[in-house]
């Protein structure tokens, strides 16, 4: 990932994304509620590598980091932070050593390996084994889903 204390064009999908769950008296309400309230000091960051991202998903996307490198506490132990994606924008297959978790803010799709895009539904999620090949996508409208990573 390109790591920049920046804000991205697709920051500004923010809360278009959190407002399906903002109303939520779910932990997920509280979750928006929380990334609304970090995103002014938030380590923004934007992955430029991997195969079969969509046209310009580098512009089109945005990556949040909460904790972890370049985030809001800087640790390596353990990542935490969300994606964010603009409106009809496929995020790279990609893979990493460590297991993954994912939740979803918003209507949105995944993948693993070459298998068939699910959509788990807006607190459903997705769990990735160490190393397997993963993506997501997101449809008509904007498409948010919180990761953890232990290293
Ligand atoms: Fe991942």
């Amino acid at each position: 990932m390109v790591q920049a204390h920046q804000r991205f064009p697709a920051c500004d999908f923010l809360d278009s994304a959190l407002a399906y769950v903002l109303d939520d008296p779910s932990d997920l309400g509280v979750a928006a509620h929380a990334i609304k309230a970090l995103d002014p000091s938030m380590g923004w960051q934007r992955r430029t590598s991997g195969l079969n991202g969509s046209e310009n998903y580098v512009e089109r996307h945005a990556n949040g980091m909460v904790c972890g490198p370049g985030g809001i506490e800087s640790r390596y132990d353990i990542q935490l932070g969300f994606s964010l994606l603009a409106p009809l924008t496929r995020y790279p297959d990609h893979q990493h050593l460590p297991e993954e978790a994912y939740v979803l803010l918003t209507p949105g799709e995944f993948r693993q390996r070459d298998g068939d895009w699910f959509n788990p539904g807006i607190g459903g999620g997705l769990h990735n084994p160490s190393n397997v090949v993963h993506a997501m996508r997101s449809g008509t409208v904007p498409f948010l889903a919180l990761w953890c990573l232990l290293i």
